[in-house]
């Protein structure tokens, strides 16, 4: 017998269906509560609502972990290519080879941008941030592709736009890169596989050959994996509204990149590194910068620290942090700012404030420092963020699709002016 939530509002009892999923979580169903009683549930900042009932990735913020499709998330690291996993969350399952190959060359395909689009790039001072160029390229890409438009064609149709926006995102990513330096574009190289292949384009001069590290490329792929989704986020949810509007996926990817951009979100990466310099700056007291986050008069907060759903660690934290001592090791980069992440984790992690409240370093903390050792500038951290996150929020908007889910649209609780009569400006 399925459980049953039993709500009393003005003397009446009603009852209310218990869902359950597959590892056990339960959920009050209240689709009809309105409908039955009038009310609505209120829940600013959604820290107690399921938005849906998805397959993709499973995570326990109290045990700290994560399932990509049931697949922990230290074996992916550790063992998988970012196309596999890209694969494993799109379409669900790991790839046979064959069927890896298939995916991969069909990505490979359509590495290539429209050349008029290179003109948009022109037109943005150097300055521009990519975050900002990649969203706004990525929503031109509909233009370019008007078939793109009914998201609700054959799976076929759909497919092909799914690996153009994989096959895609990384040229201009790199491009905004490029562009940030008035550099000329580099070429997708389709010999290369699809980490190789981005580092080409971003590190790559046509005046020399350009050797790709392998060490960098497995550091990447490891970064991707890490990032490649995480349920119902920020930036995934933006993508699952947008999409429930059934407008086209590049333009609903563009908007899980404006909403990744923010630094409570994906924008972290970059505040972080830009506080430990500030730290470094400032003579490296690390005390004197946790007293500062402690302090609610100050609006400075730790970057890197605290999350929504993880209380008691981020498992990508755990990873991360392993994998940054050891790229560092092996690239041999003594980076000061490591020196002083290590000490402002030991001493946040030993601290009554930051214990009491849950706080523990997240997937931003250390992965910023990685990025560094390998030669990405601080501006594009989110970028590779997007470039990560990218199969997740098309897994998830094909999940909404597929599953078709309604238009997302919340309700409020009105807590302004009651009706009351237009006043002429002449009586003001
Ligand atoms: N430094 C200092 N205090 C913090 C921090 C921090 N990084 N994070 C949370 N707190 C405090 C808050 O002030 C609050 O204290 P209070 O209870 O005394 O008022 C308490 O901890 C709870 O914080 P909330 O902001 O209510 O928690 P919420 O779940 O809404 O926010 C968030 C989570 C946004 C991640 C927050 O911890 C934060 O701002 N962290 C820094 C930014 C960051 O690293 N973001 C990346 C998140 S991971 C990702 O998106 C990929």
């Amino acid at each position: 017998m399925s459980e049953i939530a039993k709500i009393e509002l003005d003397g009446k009892v009603y009852e209310l269906p218990v869902i359950e999923g597959s590892e056990n979580e339960k959920a009050i169903d209240i689709s009809k509560l309105r409908e039955l009683t009038g009310y609505i549930t209120i829940d600013t900042g959604y820290k107690n609502t399921g938005a849906t009932k998805s397959s993709i990735t499973f995570l326990d913020g109290e045990l700290g972990i994560l399932h990509y499709r049931g697949y922990s998330i230290e074996q992916l690291a550790e063992k998988a290519s970012f196309p596999e996993v890209a694969h494993l969350l799109i379409y669900g399952e790991l790839p046979n080879q064959t069927e890896l190959n298939d995916f991969e060359s069909s990505i490979k395909k359509h590495t290539l941008v429209h050349e008029d689009m290179k003109q948009f790039f022109e037109a943005y001072p150097a300055q521009a941030h990519p975050m900002g160029v990649l969203s706004s390229m990525i929503s031109s890409l509909a233009t370019f592709y008007p078939e793109s438009l009914d998201p609700n064609r054959s799976t076929e149709a759909k497919n092909l736009t799914v690996h153009r926006l994989l096959a895609k995102l990384p040229t201009l990513a790199a491009w905004a890169y490029k562009n940030s330096m008035r550099h000329k574009f580099m070429y997708p190289r389709n010999n290369y596989n699809y980490c190789e292949n981005f580092l080409h384009m971003m590190f790559a001069m046509p005046t020399e050959d350009y050797h790709v590290d392998p060490i960098i490329v497995s550091a990447l792929n490891k970064l991707l994996i890490l990032h490649a989704d995480h349920e119902q986020n920020c930036s995934t949810s933006t993508v699952r509204i947008v999409g429930s509007s059934q407008a086209n996926l590049y333009s609903t990817v563009s908007a899980g990149i404006s909403a990744l951009w923010g630094p409570l979100h994906g924008g972290a990466n970059q505040e972080v590194i830009e506080m430990l310099e500030q730290i470094h700056n400032d003579g490296g007291n690390v005390d004197k910068w946790v007293l500062k986050a402690k302090d609610k008069e100050d609006p400075f907060r730790l970057m890197g620290f605290g999350h929504r759903v993880y209380k008691n660690f981020d498992p990508r934290a755990n990873i991360i942090k392993k994998a940054c001592d050891d790229v560092l090791q092996k690239l041999g980069v003594n980076d000061p700012l490591l020196a002083i992440a290590k000490k402002l984790e030991k001493v946040a992690l030993e601290d009554e404030y930051f214990k009491s409240r849950n706080l523990y370093p997240n997937v931003d903390f250390y992965s910023g420092i990685i990025y560094k050792a390998i030669g990405i500038p601080t501006e594009m951290f989110t970028v590779m963020f997007a470039l990560g996150r990218l199969p997740g929020w098309i897994a998830q908007w094909k999940e909404m699709t597929e599953n078709k889910e309604p238009i997302g649209r919340p309700r409020q609780v009105y807590i302004g002016k009651t009706s009351r009569e237009y006043v002429p400006l002449s009586k003001r």
